[in-house]
């Protein structure tokens, strides 16, 4: 495709794409896209073409006469044909697959880098050709780690501009080559990059999400019942709760994150969709400043509230400890000390705030693991 020097920017829809719309989701058999048609497919106006070879949390959406689902994965070369043809009938694409899990960006670089970039620069070219609106789920990892991490402590709480996350503004700073923790949020950032080319040399218009730590049902698996590996913090501190088991804490859980219940973050996503003109052609972080914790204190709120859940006051003494990143990652691992997301522009451009508090997220959420997996170990046992 011959790059134009400046070409006029493709227009998106002047008009709510939550009603009478044609949307194409790509990875919408995995934890937010299955939220997403939850939420999408409800009105019988809206069709989703998905792709995704895994249905097991959509399955209650697979007779709906709005959505098809092609069991195929972006790679495979049958996938991407029928892909052309709906991404020129759709008024956007959502692009949410990737391979998304810590514990595999250092221990399996390869595949993280093929599914972050490789598996995806396609789409982005698909929908330049069609001149369709991409909003793509990147991660809050492009930023990586944050200015603080290079001062010190002293000064980590006395200026914000060192680790608040600003979409526009706050530079990428990953670590070195050998660590290949970096590997996921190098990926990630290049397709941000190669879609902003697109955007700024063909015109195409984009959205790019950052997320940060999304909690809510359906968040990945519990080894062991319906998966096998490390999934992320949340998964791994349920599957510790249901199997008697320590929660481990890595390096001591001091590293902060904030959280954002999935209620709050699908509700961002849905004005955008609702509101391309102020959508397109950004770049939003979607969290909640509110809900910062460090590992340790969220491992602890967890034991608390599976006590209050369960009614089963041993819970409060759960059993947590710590264990080095090496031998929880294993090496060429380091973490990223605090992701504070600035959400000024979710704010005046989406009139998006957040307002699920965290005890409330982790109650939700919580409620649904043990239902869903205490209950059936049970009864399976
Ligand atoms: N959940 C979060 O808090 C969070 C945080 C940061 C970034 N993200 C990003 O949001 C997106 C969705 O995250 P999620 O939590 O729903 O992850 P998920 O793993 O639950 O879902 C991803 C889905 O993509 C599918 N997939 C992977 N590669 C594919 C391919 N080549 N072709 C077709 N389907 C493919 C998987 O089968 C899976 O169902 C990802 O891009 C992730 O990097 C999520």
């Amino acid at each position: 495709m011959a790059a134009r020097e400046h070409p006029a920017p493709v227009k998106v829809a002047d008009r709510p794409l939550t009603r009478d719309a044609r949307l194409v989701l790509l990875g919408c058999g995995g934890y937010i896209g299955s939220h997403l048609l939850d939420t999408l497919l409800v009105d019988p106006s809206v069709r989703v073409d998905g792709w995704d070879p895994r249905p097991d949390k959509i399955r209650h959406w697979l007779d709906a006469p709005n959505f098809k689902l092609r069991r195929a994965m972006l790679n495979e070369p049958s996938g991407l044909d029928d892909l052309h043809e709906c991404v020129e009938a759709a008024d956007a694409v959502i692009n949410l697959a990737a391979i998304c899990n810590p514990a595999e960006y250092n221990t399996d670089p390869i595949t993280v880098i093929r599914s972050n970039f490789l598996d995806s620069y396609k789409v982005v070219e698909i929908c330049a050709e069609a001149g369709k609106w991409l909003i793509h789920f990147s991660t809050s990892e492009v930023y990586g780690r944050t200015l603080a991490s290079y001062v010190s402590p002293g000064d980590y709480d006395c200026d914000a501009a060192l680790y608040e996350l600003d979409e526009d503004e706050t530079p990428f700073l990953m670590g070195p080559l050998s660590s290949q923790r970096w590997t996921y949020a190098c990926a990630k950032q290049l397709l941000e990059r190669y879609i902003y080319a697109h955007h700024a040399q063909l015109g195409m218009p984009y959205t790019i999400v950052r997320p940060l730590n999304f909690f809510g049902p359906r968040m990945d698996f519990i080894p062991g019942q319906d998966g096998e590996g490390t999934p992320r913090v949340l998964a791994c501190f349920m599957k510790a709760l249901l199997h008697g088991e320590p929660m481990r804490l890595v390096d001591g859980g001091s590293a902060r994150r904030t959280i954002v219940s999935i209620r709050d973050a699908i509700r961002a996503i849905v004005l955008m969709l609702e509101k391309p003109q102020s959508a397109a052609n950004q770049a939003f972080n979607v969290g909640n400043r509110d809900n910062e914790v460090t590992m340790a204190e969220l491992a602890d709120l967890m034991r608390k509230i599976y006590a209050r859940i369960t009614g089963d006051d041993s819970f409060l003494k759960h059993p947590i400890e710590s264990v080095s990143a090496r031998d929880f990652y294993g090496p060429g691992y380091e973490d990223c000390d605090r992701r504070m997301p600035r959400l000024d522009k979710a704010r005046d451009l989406l009139g998006w705030t957040p307002s699920v508090s965290l005890e409330e997220t982790l109650l939700e959420t919580m409620t649904y693991y043990h239902d869903h997996y205490a209950v059936s170990r049970r009864q399976a046992g």
